[in-house]
Parts: C-alpha cells; sequence; structure tokens
C-alpha cells in the first residue's frame, strides 16, 4: 500500500467504506442516461486549448475522471445551450430563424438578442413559482433552485440524480447612496463608504451552508452522483470544506476533507466535523494540501471536488445568472469580488459571456477582482500585463482566501482581459475596516467577503469605477463563519446585576 493510501486509511477510512486499499470508487457501470449527459460535454484545456470528450465513445464505465490536460493545465467545460422543446415556439416568435433554438458555444450575435427573451422567459417563469414547502417534486426541486434554475446552462441531467438542499435564491440588496430605499438609513451607509450611488451586494452568504461553495457544490455531488462515486474529497480553507460536508452526507457518500492546520475559522470547522466528513488537517498551508488532495483522488480514485473540478465552476456560473435576472437582466456596468483560488472570478465572468452570447444582456459588465494584499499573486501578475504567472507565500487574516498559487489562475486571467475587468488588492486593514461597515449595517459577513467593499471603495478613489455605475459586489461567505476576527469582543464580556439601576449605568457610558 502506498504512503498516500496509507494516511488516508490512519485517517479512518475503512475497506468498502469509500476510499480503502487502492480500491478505485469510480469504475461502477454507467447507467445509459449519464452516459448520454456525458457525451454532450467537452472538456477544453485552458492553457493549449486541447479538447477531450468527458466520455469515450463506447466508454461504459468512468474510472478516473480527467481534471487536468496532459499538459498540466486545467479544463473547461463547453456544451451545446438547448431552450426545452416547450419554448421553442416562443423563440420562433421572436425570430425568423428557427436554427436560433439550439445554441453553441458562438452562437450567432445576429441570433442572439431575440432568443434571449425566449431564455429570460423560461428562467422568469421558474422563478416566479414559488416553492411549496415541503418540496415534493425533482421538477420543483430544480425549479426551486437558484443553480438548477439554470439547468440548460450548467448541467442537463436526469433529475433524480439532482443532490440540491436547494441553494441560490440569496439577497440581493440595494446599499449606494442613491438605490437604498427607505428604512434603510443603515445600508447606505455601505454605499456612503464606497462612494457609490447605485450599489447592490449579493450575499451568497445566505446559501445553505453558508457559503457560495453551495453553487459548485450541488453540481459536483450531483456529478458524483451520476458517476457512481462513493468518496468525495477536497483541500480547503474551510468553506468548501463545509458545503462538501453538507451535500456529501446529504447523499450518503463519504466526504474527505484537507484543511491547513491552525488556519480555518471556527465555525467552518465546526460544520465540517458535525456534517461527519473524515476532516484530515495537515501541517503547510492550502496550497500545500491542495497539491495533496489531488494526488490523494487521482491515487485512490476519490472523486475530487475542489474547483480544479470544472462542474464546479459550472455551479458557481448561477450566481452571475442569479445577479442578472435580479436585476431584471439589465446588467450591472461592475461585478466586484473577492480573489483568493480564482473559481469565482472565473465562472461568474463565465456566465457573463455567455448570457451575452445568449442575448440574456446586453453588455458584457466589467469584473474586479480584489485579492487580500498578503496573499496577491494575482495582483502582482496583472500590475505585470499578465506576463509572468506569480505565486506567493500567502498571509492575511481573511484565511478564506490565505492561497499563494490559484488553482484557476488563467480562467481568472481571460475574464479579465475580456471584460476590460481589474485586480485590486486590499490590505488587512482595510479589510477589517469594510468588514466593520457591512457589520454594523446589519448585513455582516465573513472576512474575506469584506475585500469587495474595501476594493470597491479604492477603485472609486482612484476614479476607475465611476460614482454613478451600476455595481454589484459579491459578499461571499456568512458572518457567523468566522466569530472571531474582527468583531468588536470587549463588550461580550460585560455582565450586570438584573437591576435597572445596573443597566442604566450601562446605557449611560
Ligand atoms: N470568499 C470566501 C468566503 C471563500 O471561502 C473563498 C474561497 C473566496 C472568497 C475566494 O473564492 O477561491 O473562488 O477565488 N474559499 C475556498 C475554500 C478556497 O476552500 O473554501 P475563489
Amino acid at each position: 500500500m502506498s504512503a498516500l493510501a496509507m494516511a488516508i486509511n490512519s485517517a479512518g477510512l475503512q475497506p468498502g467504506q469509500g476510499a480503502g486499499e487502492g480500491n478505485n470508487h469510480l469504475n461502477s457501470i454507467l447507467p445509459s442516461e449519464v452516459v448520454d449527459v456525458l457525451s454532450s460535454i467537452s472538456l477544453r484545456c485552458v492553457e493549449c486549448s486541447a479538447l477531450y470528450p468527458a466520455i469515450e465513445a463506447g466508454q461504459s464505465t468512468l474510472s478516473s475522471p480527467r481534471y487536468r490536460c496532459e499538459c498540466g493545465g486545467v479544463l473547461d467545460v463547453e456544451m451545446a445551450f438547448r431552450l426545452p422543446k416547450e419554448h421553442h415556439m416562443s423563440a420562433r416568435a421572436s425570430n425568423s430563424k428557427e436554427s436560433s433554438v439550439f445554441f453553441d458555444f458562438d452562437a450567432g450575435a445576429d441570433d442572439a438578442p431575440s432568443a434571449g427573451a425566449a431564455w429570460r422567459q423560461l428562467f422568469d417563469e421558474r422563478a416566479s413559482a414559488p416553492p411549496i414547502w415541503p418540496i415534493s417534486t425533482d421538477k420543483q426541486l430544480l425549479d426551486a433552485s437558484g443553480v438548477w434554475r439554470y439547468r440548460e446552462l450548467i448541467l442537463s441531467t436526469p433529475e433524480q440524480y439532482v443532490v440540491s438542499r436547494p441553494e441560490g435564491n440569496t439577497g440581493l440588496y440595494p446599499v449606494g447612496i442613491e438605490n437604498c430605499g427607505a428604512g434603510r438609513a443603515g445600508h447606505r451607509q455601505i454605499g456612503i463608504y464606497a462612494g457609490l450611488e447605485r450599489f447592490f451586494l449579493k450575499h451568497e452568504g445566505e446559501n445553505p451552508s453558508g457559503s457560495f461553495k453551495d453553487r459548485g457544490m450541488t453540481v459536483g455531488v450531483t456529478m458524483a452522483h451520476m458517476l457512481g462515486a462513493k468518496a468525495v474529497a477536497c483541500a480547503s480553507t474551510g468553506n468548501t470544506s463545509a458545503s462538501l460536508a453538507s451535500y456529501a452526507a446529504q447523499a450518503g457518500m463519504r466526504g474527505i476533507v484537507f484543511l491547513p492546520a491552525g488556519n480555518v475559522a471556527g465555525g467552518k470547522l465546526a460544520q465540517t466535523l458535525a456534517y461527519g466528513a473524515t476532516t484530515i488537517q495537515i501541517r503547510g498551508d492550502f496550497d500545500d494540501a491542495m497539491r495533496l488532495v489531488e494526488q490523494v483522488c487521482n491515487e485512490l480514485g476519490i472523486y475530487l471536488l475542489n474547483s480544479l473540478n470544472p462542474f464546479r465552476i459550472e455551479g458557481q456560473k448561477a450566481i452571475g445568472f442569479e445577479i442578472l435576472q435580479q436585476l431584471d437582466w439589465q446588467a450591472p456596468d461592475w461585478l466586484v469580488l473577492p480573489a483568493g483560488n480564482l473559481g469565482n472570478t472565473s465562472a461568474i465572468g463565465k456566465a457573463f459571456r455567455q448570457a451575452y452570447q445568449l442575448g440574456l444582456i446586453s453588455h458584457m459588465p466589467r469584473i474586479a477582482s480584489i485579492q487580500a494584499a498578503g496573499a496577491n499573486p494575482f495582483y502582482r501578475s496583472f500590475k505585470q500585463n499578465f506576463a509572468v504567472r506569480e505565486s506567493v507565500q500567502a498571509e492575511t487574516i481573511a484565511t478564506a482566501i490565505k492561497i499563494g498559487n490559484p488553482v484557476s489562475y488563467t480562467r481568472a486571467r481571460q475574464v479579465i482581459e475580456e471584460s476590460d475587468g481589474i485586480v485590486e488588492e486590499a490590505t488587512d486593514d482595510e479589510i477589517l475596516a469594510a468588514k466593520a461597515i457591512i457589520d454594523r449595517a446589519g448585513i455582516g459577513c465573513e472576512p474575506a467577503s469584506a475585500t469587495t467593499l474595501a476594493g470597491a471603495r479604492k477603485l472609486v478613489a482612484r476614479g476607475i469605477i465611476k460614482r454613478d455605475e451600476r455595481v454589484v459586489g459579491v459578499l461571499t461567505g456568512n458572518l457567523l463563519k468566522d466569530s472571531k476576527t474582527g468583531i468588536p469582543q470587549e463588550t461580550s464580556g460585560i455582565v450586570v446585576d438584573a437591576t435597572l439601576d445596573a443597566v442604566r449605568k450601562v446605557l449611560a457610558q
């Protein structure tokens, strides 16, 4: 048995219980409907453009999924988009060319605007049917999910394979100086701090496990389910692990997570343990954990669910689609978000590109990715016009984005270049100051999420984002994930007698 296999087994895995004794747990015969789905998907290397089928012709098992190109590059999903039959009529009614109901990736721009109307109608119909609890049918579950509502653009799979909480449907808060309505004086403080008149915050911390990771994870675990996987694994700074643990538990799979010891916020660790994932804390940082998990998955046939897995990126695209839908398909001028491993920058950028190509929106938003100054390899590369791919030894209080060598570098670079975007950095002090503003407005977020506001403020001050532009900022994780960093602890220690007098004294301070 190899050293890695022994390390896994010593972490508590039993033969037949997921990974064990070198067994490959992805080699079951695939049902024909799964083969059909996989046959319609290709994987394109983002470095050298090599194209791989998701499944070879005639192949009936998938013993080792491909996560990388032969050249080492990461892969990107490509597929044709098909409107469901019942919506063909509306597409035809608004477009004389019947071919417009099928969309290859490079759909003709002429067809796009009117075809976009049919797509908008489809997604708006699904969003307007409120879920009736308890959700009892697969179809209802799919429409209720803020990911599977857009399934034709993400993964068209038979309903019985979908593993969903459901997720998404997170709040989009108007917090700008002008667009902040009555009864929101507190929220307006955020717009004042950023210097933006029309500013929205998309709170992905409102997902079931408290971070945006659920969007990619529902698709990743669904794919694991389709492939008959018994065990799934990831390396994580905490949120991916909590999400993986939750979805793996729901699906009855073994979850295995690799965490950088001592560098994961308490709430995330608690979730991961509570949901029952095998939790392996390694002596090393996230980048070490990432290297290790890839080796472990390849060797033991465990399904890898880091954002290296291209289907996770497909799920995360739904953040972009949902923002556009909540804005009634009026694309914002800017999308600002935190950047660590760069999966989210890649995914939201891809969603906007595809929405534009399909005619769902009339222009591409510009993307601003914000890194912590102590974990800023992407920022450093951007400063050199991406001439060099930088990596750093990461150090920041925002542990979620404490990443020195991001996996999705090339995907994200493409997004920044094609959207005429920008990469900015924020110091820990700037992140904490921005977090205090978001927290005190009553919205709250974890430290990494506050890079969004810190970065937006800097870009407005530099005149790059204009004060009157429409800007959406993404908050990636819930306040409760990290209840220590940047939250004033001093008043929590005050205990008083249960008398009016004692309370008066406290309130007078
Ligand atoms: N914000 C939060 C709260 C995160 O947890 C992460 C990443 C990011 C931002 C950065 O997103 O990696 O797509 O650029 N967390 C990963 C994890 C690395 O393991 O939970 P990214």
